[in-house]
């Protein structure tokens, strides 16, 4: 039996590449640049399976190839807002997602992006750099006390308890949180965590908010100028779910105006591409996507699709499989 070809639209940690040799006609991104469109349609017409990940627009026109030969879609990475999933199951295609494996490293992330906007670790850094900096004293970047503060989530799936433990656990933090469909309340208690009825009322009551909920077309500019203006004067906001989660141009009114006092974001509404407002504000903190970026997360996230993609063409049902 010939393996089954597969095309990798990105490059992928070694070890999981030369796994993927292992098992299947692999395809490979050597210069790793986005494939365009039409790239994209012919990896659907000539592979039995294609591994995109967040910067592959999956739309209905890739997934128009004609004639189609792919069965599967084997994402990289647990979002998949960017896959048509109507259009992939009208084609008869299964999707599958890589979750659990980037939940430790994604609220670590979170945490990482509150502490830093919070305590003026990218302002400082580029202060000591520039050199600017003449010496300690008692009123030099004071910033805000993050320890025993609230901490409101929004979304409280497997990534916002990860980020829920750490805070309340590890920071002492009173958690609230924002979410149409809970975990059980005794996951909600071990976590210290507080339901909230509305997502105004989390806002209303946070010193942070953190955003942990999916890129659904009802989530888009979930946070817009009216709930930004719910937030607490002095309240920060941080975002690793999605970019669009967020309306940006509301987001950079409301720091500008310093209606609320910073922002630590891993996304951004049209990736790769920041709003010059937060490019030039200080009080923000940016970060290229890096959630899930560990070593030991790549690889795993990289084997996930690899056991989803064995697991179907041996005629098993994928573990993660999302359509
Ligand atoms: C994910 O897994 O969804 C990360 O954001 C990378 O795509």
């Amino acid at each position: 039996m010939p393996k089954p070809k597969i095309v990798v639209t990105r490059r992928w940690p070694e070890e999981v590449e030369t796994k993927l040799v292992e098992h299947f006609d692999a395809e490979f991104n050597h210069d790793d640049a986005p494939l365009s469109e039409a790239e994209l349609r012919d990896a659907f017409a000539r592979a039995d399976a294609v591994m995109p990940t967040v910067t592959d627009a999956i739309n209905a026109a890739v997934l128009g190839a004609e004639p189609l030969r792919a069965r599967l879609i084997g994402n990289f990475g647990v979002g998949f807002n960017h896959v048509d999933l109507e259009a992939a199951r009208a084609r008869g295609l299964v999707v599958t997602n890589t979750p659990e494996v980037l939940t430790d490293a994604t609220a670590d992330l979170a945490m990482a992006l509150l502490l830093a906007v919070a305590r003026r670790v990218g302002e400082g850094e580029r202060h000591v750099r520039d050199g600017r900096w003449t010496g300690w004293r008692p009123t030099h970047m004071m910033g805000t006390q993050v320890s025993g503060k609230t901490l409101g989530l929004i979304g409280l799936g497997r990534i916002g308890r990860a980020v829920a433990q750490r805070a309340h656990h590890g920071f002492g933090m009173r958690v609230l949180f924002f979410d149409p469909f809970p975990p059980p309340a005794n996951v909600v208690e071990s976590l210290g965590a507080q339901p909230c009825a509305t997502l105004e009322d989390v806002l209303r009551e946070s010193d942070f908010v953190s955003l942990h909920c999916p890129a659904t077309a009802e989530n888009r500019h979930l946070m817009n100028a009216e709930r930004l203006a719910c937030m607490r004067s002095g309240a920060f906001l941080v975002n690793t779910a999605r970019g669009d989660v967020v309306d940006e141009s509301a987001l950079v009114e409301a720091l500008a105006s310093g209606r609320i006092a910073g922002a630590g974001l891993d996304v951004f509404e049209h990736e790769p591409r920041v709003s010059a407002g937060l490019l030039e504000a200080e009080n923000v903190v940016l970060l290229p996507h890096l959630g899930s970026a560990t070593v030991e997360t790549r690889v795993a996230m990289g084997l996930r699709v690899l056991d989803n993609a064995l697991a179907f063409f041996e005629g098993r049902e994928p573990r993660d499989r999302v359509a």
